[in-house]
């Protein structure tokens, strides 16, 4: 029988298989509970019975049960420090901590452990880089320049650098659709750039950034390039080397892993000439009264005892990740904000921030409804029980751009369905309804 598949074969090689998202949200127990009610005696409230719709995975995103096993399995039966003891648990507590490091590297295509710095989260990375790398060599005419659509954990970092150093921070502008300007980003990256420092996906707008043509911009001029891959690593494949940059972060807790646990990846020859940032244990390698040598990478950026189980949970989740395969979820995002764009298109009272629908664009949909506070909608939505994020979504300068204060955002991952979308527009019918 005659088969669009047989008769173009590629196209169904090039597709992976979508979903089974019934399937991956039985791996999440959070998300079988109900939601409402009084939340200082949780179960007393009569409205605490309805099914969580769980739409803010730009925040965090929720947690399978075997990441959550790889926790509560290292409290068990090997809970140690690393690096410090020879007796059994400590052994087994750091060849699980350093292969989370080689797990890793191979999951965003670094070349080793070596590059791999387990941090708390993408802000403290962006710190790690500006106070080590930054007030040491930015000075008065040097420029850093960022993008219009920053987080703030790059912005204000940056700016606090900036003024200590005498730097200026140059800011690549977006257009009306929320795109960078690449004929802007051309005109500011120049003979003075010393890094080039740009969110990969933003956490506003969906818009995915050119982050290697961005790169080879700022190598053309001896500038680095730090992305901020927190919306980028959870859901599509990120590859250091192809993107070519020379710092890259992203936090777990936005990718099935635990909070407290982030990832710098930073090029080996920049990581060995960088200083430390915190001093303390485990980072050092000679110490005397006078002066103290470093320990080899990544451990010299590690001060004190790190983040043991969450680093080798954020292992445990980058397999769940890759077993359910990262196209797929990218593809399944995909699918659903295309759906989400297209039903809140219905309504002409809705206005949608970022690139248009059928744009590549990441899993999320900021928005404002007229005449409602985007807090006002949130928490008229979790009234039904549907979680979302309202504010400025730390973007407080993007925010200003767009002409508003705030805006509600929905934002989806792997186990989110079409149906949670159309709970989503009837919760924002009901506080059309109430404003009306
Ligand atoms: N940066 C995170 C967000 O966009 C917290 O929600």
């Amino acid at each position: 029988m005659f088969t669009l598949e047989a008769f173009l074969p590629s196209m169904s090689t090039q597709r992976t298989e979508a979903l089974d998202v019934e399937r991956i949200r039985e791996d999440f127990p959070i998300l079988g509970r109900d939601v409402g009610g009084d939340i200082e005696t949780p179960g007393a409230g009569p409205e605490d019975d309805t099914p969580l719709v769980y739409l803010d995975n730009g925040a965090t995103s929720q947690t399978p049960e075997r990441v959550i096993d790889a926790i509560s399995t290292y409290y068990r039966e090997y809970n140690s420090n690393v690096h410090r003891g020879v007796h059994h648990l400590s052994m087994e507590a750091s060849f699980a901590y350093e292969a989370a490091h080689d797990r890793l590297a191979d999951f965003i295509g670094a070349s080793g452990a070596e590059e791999i710095v387990f941090i708390r989260n993408t802000t403290e990375a962006m710190n790690l880089i500006a106070y080590s790398w930054g007030l040491k060599e930015l000075g008065p005419g040097d420029e850093v320049v960022l993008t219009e659509m920053e987080h703030h954990a790059s912005l204000v970092t940056w700016q606090q650098i900036a003024k200590k150093t005498g730097a200026d921070v140059r800011y690549i502008a977006i257009d009306e659709d929320g795109r960078l300007d690449m004929d802007h980003a051309r005109e500011l990256i120049g003979p003075d750039t010393e890094m080039v420092s740009v969110v990969h996906v933003s956490n506003v707008l969906g818009t995915i950034n050119p982050i290697a043509e961005l790169a080879d911009l700022a190598h053309e001029h001896d500038s680095y390039v730090f992305a901020d891959g927190a919306q980028a690593v959870p859901n599509r494949p990120v590859d250091v080397g192809e993107l070519d940059v020379d710092f890259y972060a992203f936090s777990g807790h936005k990718m099935c892993g635990p909070t407290g646990i982030g990832v710098l990846y930073g090029r080996e020859d920049l990581l060995e000439a960088i200083d430390p940032f915190l001093f303390g244990g485990d980072m050092i390698r000679k110490v005397d009264f006078e002066d103290a040598t470093w320990n080899e990478l990544p451990w010299k950026f590690e001060a004190g005892t790190p983040p043991i189980a969450e680093g080798i949970a954020l292992a445990e989740a980058t397999d769940y990740i890759d077993e359910i395969g990262m196209e797929a979820i990218q593809r399944h995002e995909t699918d659903l904000v295309e759906y989400a764009m297209a039903r809140l298109e219905e309504f002409d009272d809705i206005k949608i921030y970022g690139p248009p629908r059928g744009e590549d664009r990441s899993g999320v949909v900021s928005f404002n409804l007229e005449g409602v506070h985007a807090h006002d909608l949130a928490s008229i939505m979790n009234d039904d029980a549907v979680a979302i994020r309202a504010g400025d979504h730390c973007t407080q300068p993007l925010h200003e751009k767009l002409g508003t204060a705030a805006s509600a955002r929905a934002s989806f991952y792997l186990y989110n369905t079409k149906e949670e979308v159309d709970t989503l527009v009837e919760a924002i019918d009901s506080a059309r309804q109430l404003f009306a």
